[in-house]
């Protein structure tokens, strides 16, 4: 690694997957690996291996895919989770176990009720264990921001003897603002005896908005690896986004001297692949992702663009893979064309049924809509995957009546493992009408929490992406679906929400 190199240490398929509604499946967060190691991010902690089994297999297998990046799977200081975590990582060419335990006194007492003693202890013991499996060992002290500072030292000393090789300083509420935490990163890394041994990395959450802020203000206080995730993604308001931090580095050279492997090129394929797959879509003013984050409104900054770049943007909207969407395929393009465009995507479907199914769903897709971008191409699989996996409900039939001056009505036939029944509803508008007709067959009892459309590529003949949020006992679930009707992506949303939440899946939470 070069000197003034730093780490970019993506958390979005942990941290951003603690985002509610946001749990993957194994085939999803294999799709974002592939991506992000085209991003260029060094290290990708790819999940929780404790949480559940379905986060284990998804571990192992990108560490098995994985080349180039360090895969890396979080565990809490206990044996069991570490264990876990080194059997997940096991067949990556570069593994790393992420092992924490809080040093706050408030996590101490009330949710640990564990002495300064203990900790101590069994932070050591946690790395120890993890040496079994790799010399790549992170230690983190959640909720280092509140934690004493003499403590912290005390603990951060003792796992540097045990053999850790990264030290993260996490603010794991979001407490922290920018000057203080720089000059509590500069603090630890002169008084922490053999500092100069290991990476010191910072990883901030946004409670107060300020997460990329803190991170820069680390880097600043001389951390080297900064913990992030794509758009933001993460546990409450989310983490610091990884394409903010990204491109302040880069863009402010002069004052950071620093650089990262990134290939800003492909920040907004990888961004918008993550929208799609979590279901949460980018705010349009979000910096360097957002819609609107390249778009000049006034005529005074249209004026100043045309007549000189730099006058108003400070980035290229190219450097950041705005307009990299290529216009992949068409109608015509065959089989070949189709396999080979998903392939340079990261996308392998694994047997040939899947692709021909793809392939047909693909062919419907372009009679409707003249061209296929790749935002659409990773549509049309999610779509794919969801249709494969066992759903309990399907859409059979929908038909929608939305005339001037009448009531929406919908009628809509579902088949539920198998047995098909018909409902229909009124409704304030065509969607809602659906959904009421869905509600009569289903009673699910789920609360609509957060319903969201957005256009995948631009023009009217764009795919609709609906996500549909549900909550039900305490589960949250979002549900996807892409169609250029918005109402049947919408049916297909919601129903894709009712088969989550019907499901079974229990995961425990890294931070319990
Ligand atoms: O926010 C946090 O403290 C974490 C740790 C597990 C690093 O996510
Ligand atoms: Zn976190």
């Amino acid at each position: 690694m070069k000197p003034n190199q730093i780490i970019i240490f993506d958390t979005t398929l942990r941290d951003g997957e603690q985002s509610p509604g946001a749990a993957m499946t194994k085939e999803e967060k294999i799709r974002i690996a592939r991506q992000l190691e085209r991003l260029g991010v060094d290290v990708i902690e790819a999940g929780f291996a404790a949480a559940s089994q379905g986060d284990f297999e998804a571990i192992q297998e990108i560490a098995k895919i994985i080349k180039t990046a360090t895969v890396c799977s979080l565990a809490r200081a206990s044996e069991n989770d570490v264990r876990r975590a080194g059997e997940a990582i096991k067949p990556a060419l570069h593994g790393r176990i992420h092992t924490f335990i809080a040093t706050s006194k408030i996590h101490m007492e009330n949710k640990l009720r564990m002495t300064e003693d203990q900790v101590v202890e069994r932070a050591v013991q946690a790395v120890k264990w993890a040496l079994e499996y790799t010399t790549d060992v992170e230690f983190s002290a959640e909720d280092a921001v509140r934690s004493d500072m003499d403590f912290l030292i005390r603990v951060f000393d003792a796992v540097i003897q045990a053999g850790a090789t990264t030290i993260n300083v996490p603010d794991t509420v979001g407490y922290s603002i920018p000057a203080p935490w720089g000059e509590r990163m500069r603090e630890l890394i002169s008084r922490v005896p053999n500092s100069d041994k290991v990476v010191w990395s910072t990883h901030c959450h946004n409670d107060l908005g300020m997460a990329v802020a803190n991170s820069l203000a680390a880097v600043m206080g001389g951390a080297r690896q900064v913990e992030c995730t794509i758009n933001g993604l993460g546990e409450r308001a989310g983490n610091a986004s990884l394409e903010e931090v990204v491109m302040a580095i880069k863009t402010r050279a002069d004052v950071f001297n620093l650089t990262t492997r990134i290939d800003t090129t492909q920040i907004v394929p990888t961004s918008k692949l993550v929208s799609t797959i979590t279901g949460y879509p980018v705010q349009p003013n979000k910096a360097i992702v957002g819609a609107n984050a390249f778009a000049h409104e006034s005529g005074i900054h249209q004026d100043g663009v045309l007549k000189h770049r730099e006058t108003y943007e400070i980035m290229r909207a190219e450097d950041v893979g705005w307009g990299a969407n290529k216009l992949t395929l068409g109608k015509l393009s065959g089989r070949n064309a189709f396999r080979t465009r998903l392939k340079e995507l990261g996308i392998e479907l694994e047997t040939e049924d899947l692709l021909n199914a793809t392939f047909t769903r693909f062919k419907t897709l372009a009679d409707k809509k003249s061209e296929i971008f790749d935002e659409d191409l990773h549509a049309l699989v999610s779509d794919e995957f969801v249709s494969e996996t066992a759903e309990r409900f399907k859409l059979v039939y929908l038909q929608v009546a939305s005339v001037t001056g009448e009531v929406p009505h919908a009628v809509i036939t579902l088949s539920e493992n198998g047995v098909e029944n018909r409902a229909e509803s009124d409704g304030g508008g065509p969607v809602d009408a659906a959904f009421k007709a869905i509600e009569t067959m289903v009673q699910s009892g789920a609360e609509l929490q957060l319903y969201s459309v957005n256009n995948i590529t631009s023009g009217t003949d764009a795919q609709g992406e609906v996500t549909v949020r549900l909550s039900k006992g305490g589960r949250i679930v979002n549900g996807q679906g892409a169609d250029t009707d918005i109402v049947v992506a919408s049916v297909k949303a919601y129903l894709n929400a009712l088969n989550k939440i019907q499901s079974k899946s229990e995961r425990a939470h890294p931070q319990l």
